[in-house]
């Protein structure tokens, strides 16, 4: 008897052709389906492997009496209601660690560009334009950062950055000490808003830190400063982002992630002169979708074939 595997978000091409050629697994041909043909697919699958696209909701599971595995093919499982996977033995996991450095390296281009002003410069260019004096930007060097979650990402961001010759203060309640020698913990959030230069977020969506980023923390930001999230929708107030950014309270800002995803296409976030936007492109390297791939494909024939569940995710 086969195991029904469907791949309902985008994965690398080559990785999903290894899939495919797992003895006892039926793949689904195609991977990034649509939602009506995740529907139409869903009384069948046992085996599940997302990225950020799908939402595994307690409806959906109602719809799914075979499922047994759902497979987070990234980190954040803010997008899989854990509680209902319990409540009908569903197990959860993620691949922990494997597209932390895409992720960290997309916090920083974001703020480089946003000191730098590229992306906004390459729109001028684009429309005929050569605006120097509009484009004056500020520098990383010497900067103090403010690191807001030190987990993974936030310490890669960190240690990636040292040879901006950066401060470091970084905001974590479980987390003490660094090794780097020019990273401190701040004593709360506060000092983190009231003086950095730059501030990038690097914690989970959880019910903690939704809205963890609200209007009064936004307000303290200093006048010259920047502000990148390039972890989770949510965590920041888009209203009140949305005002300071409007009324210059802050420089400027670079974000990845949105509450809602893809971003409304009349969010007036689109509208701002000062916020650079990405569509969620954290972890969409060629690198990062090769290791978030091959640690989904492991994952999944550990779990169906030797019994063994890996990186499980609990509510
Ligand atoms: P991690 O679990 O290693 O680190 C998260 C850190 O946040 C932990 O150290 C935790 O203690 C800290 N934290 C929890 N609550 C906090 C609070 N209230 N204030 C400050 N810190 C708090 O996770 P990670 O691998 O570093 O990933 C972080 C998040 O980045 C993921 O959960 C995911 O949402 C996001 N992510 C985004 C992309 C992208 O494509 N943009 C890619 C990968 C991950
Ligand atoms: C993640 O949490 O891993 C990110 O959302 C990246 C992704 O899968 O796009």
């Amino acid at each position: 008897m086969s195991t029904f595997i469907v791949v309902s978000d985008g994965m690398d091409k080559e990785i999903f052709k290894q899939l495919q050629g797992v003895e006892n697994f039926e793949v689904f041909p195609e991977a990034k389906i649509s939602q009506e043909k995740l529907q139409e697919l869903l009384p069948k699958i046992e085996g599940l492997v997302i990225r950020s696209a799908t939402t595994v909701t307690a409806d959906l599971l109602e719809k799914a009496p075979n499922l047994k595995y759902v497979i987070r093919a990234g980190e954040g499982t803010d997008n899989i209601d854990k509680k209902s996977c319990e409540q009908k033995g569903v197990k959860v996991s993620n691949t922990p660690g494997a597209n932390n450095n895409s992720a960290a390296e997309h916090a920083i281009a974001l703020m480089m560009t946003t000191l730098r002003k590229t992306a906004w410069a390459h729109n001028t260019m684009a429309n005929g334009g050569w605006d120097k004096s509009k484009y004056t930007g500020v520098e990383l060097a010497d900067k103090k950062v403010g690191i807001v979650g030190f987990g993974r990402i936030g310490q890669i961001v960190a240690k990636r950055l040292a040879g901006f010759d950066p401060k470091v203060k970084f905001y974590d309640p479980f987390i003490e000490k660094s090794d780097l020698p020019y990273a401190t913990k701040a004593k709360d959030l506060n000092e983190i808003f009231e003086t950095c230069d730059v501030i990038s977020i690097h914690t989970p969506l959880m019910d903690a830190t939704k809205g963890l980023v609200n209007k009064e923390l936004l307000s303290k930001i200093q006048p010259h400063a920047i502000l990148v999230n390039a972890a989770r929708g949510g965590i920041v107030d888009e209203q009140a982002l949305h005002d300071c950014l409007k009324n210059k309270s802050f420089r400027a800002a670079g974000f990845d992630v949105f509450a809602t995803e893809p971003l409304e296409e009349n969010s007036p976030l689109r509208k701002l002169d000062n916020i650079v936007l990405t569509p969620h492109l954290g972890a969409s390297t060629e690198e990062a979708q090769v290791r978030v791939g091959e640690m989904a494909v492991h994952q999944m024939k550990e779990f169906f074939i030797n019994n063994n569940l890996l990186n499980e995710v609990k509510a």
